[in-house]
């Protein structure tokens, strides 16, 4: 086993109408005055906005509302929401949505504390970020695990970049899951959201390390998430599937399903570039490069793959290189069957690219030929190209 701390502070408040207790869980934790982040209009549709703003002003905590979060959440957005923290005083962040408003909440969380200092220079690394206002979310997709993870992911839309900051100042202090908020989900969003899921397992699970606890579990995980997965995307109405699926999606990205070994997200960063150029759903653009990235690097280790295919698919053959084949088709029909590209083509905001933009999006990932990605295989510019040359 690798080396790890394990830190998940997060208190999880799991169950129906759980939302009516925010204003009891700011309380808990010392908020007074609160910034409510919320995205593009879901949660005024469901009714969900009016009813936090009733607990709140019930509760006699003054609020100022932050709408507008848009999918893949933008660094001129969240540094409005810097402002208006700074404004009204706010000594809470509230991010009422997914992913992406969580994250521009841990954003404006990170940019309040230690302000007059731009935001970005904290996602560039330029700086460390030492202070964060306390953040709470109320969850409404199962995906990203931002309720619980210490990441926030940003897109710079004048540079067009994508970035992820990890810190524990990222942790909320509680995320409130009722499944019954994500029954308004389009199927398309729940199929991103499970492609997430199993990703962020996925993305820990090819690494050099073997853990007979941590690989079990994380198997366990991928399983539940595939059976239940085909339900949900079927009928997200279905509560035993998409509560499984909201827990799922907290102990994929919390950090436990991959303890003791070493993070890869190769394909979280392939998947990033996607997001930044064509503004591709998350999860979508995770499936878009998975098979071609894991036909690029099984040889690499195909026993590993093997066990995959074995323990998650239930695939019996004995030869480790055709089970490890097996189950990266398997992989990648599931999530053709959920409604999810798996090619660039396929991807309805990207479609086929020239070899102009190909180049340009390996150069990208590489951070202008300053990083490789991956841990299970190392991948510099020309296997990344390659890769996304194969998903093309
Ligand atoms: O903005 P609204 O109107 O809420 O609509 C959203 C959005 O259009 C909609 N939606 C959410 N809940 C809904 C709903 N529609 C109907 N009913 C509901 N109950 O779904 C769309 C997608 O929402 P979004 O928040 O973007 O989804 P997700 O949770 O997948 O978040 C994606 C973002 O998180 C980042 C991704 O890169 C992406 O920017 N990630 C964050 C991570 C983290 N913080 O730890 C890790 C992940 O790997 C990921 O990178
Ligand atoms: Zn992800």
């Amino acid at each position: 086993m690798h080396a790890f701390t394990y830190h998940s502070p997060t208190e999880i408040i799991f169950g129906k109408d759980t939302q009516l207790q925010l204003a009891q869980q700011i309380r808990k934790y010392g908020g007074n005055r609160v910034l409510l982040v919320y995205g593009s209009g879901s949660i005024e549709r469901s009714g969900l906005l009016n009813q936090l703003c009733q607990t709140l002003t019930d509760s006699q905590i003054s609020y100022e509302l932050f709408g507008g979060a848009k999918a893949n959440p933008t660094l001129e957005h969240a540094r409005e929401g810097v402002k208006l923290a700074l404004k009204c005083g706010a000594d809470f962040v509230i991010g009422a949505g997914g992913g992406s408003v969580i994250d521009t909440a841990k954003a404006i969380a990170i940019g309040a504390a230690n302000a007059p200092t731009d935001i970005w220079e904290f996602w560039t690394r330029e700086k460390t970020p030492h202070h964060a206002l306390p953040v709470g979310a109320v969850l409404t997709i199962s995906a990203a695990g931002s309720e619980s993870s210490d990441s926030a992911v940003l897109t710079n839309l004048a540079t067009g970049v994508k970035r992820g900051l990890g810190t524990e100042l990222n942790r909320p202090r509680f995320a409130i899951m009722n499944p019954e908020l994500t029954m308004t989900l389009p199927p398309y969003q729940v199929a991103c959201g499970v492609t997430d899921i199993m990703m962020h397992t996925m993305d820990r699970y090819f690494n050099p390390y073997e853990n007979e606890l941590t690989d079990a579990i994380a198997e366990a995980l991928l399983r539940t998430v595939i059976a239940k997965g085909r339900v949900a995307v079927q009928n997200p109405k279905d509560y035993d599937s998409m509560s499984e699926l909201m827990w799922a999606g907290s102990l994929s990205h919390n950090g436990l399903t991959g303890l003791g070994g070493m993070k890869d997200f190769a394909v979280h960063q392939l998947g990033h570039e996607l997001s930044a150029m064509f503004d591709t759903a998350h999860g979508a653009s995770l499936a878009t490069v998975w098979g071609s990235w894991a036909k690029a690097v099984y040889q690499t280790k195909p026993s590993r793959f093997a066990r995959f295919a074995r323990n998650v698919w239930g695939i019996a053959e004995t030869d480790d290189t055709k089970a490890a084949l097996s189950g990266i088709e398997k992989t990648v029909a599931f999530f053709r069957s959920i409604g999810m590209p798996a090619s660039l083509e396929e991807n309805k905001d990207i479609g086929v690219q020239d070899d102009v933009t190909l180049h340009d999006l390996a150069y990208r990932c590489t951070y202008h030929r300053t990083r490789t990605i991956g841990t299970f295989q190392v991948l510099g510019e020309e296997e990344i190209y390659q890769i996304y040359k194969a998903a093309n």
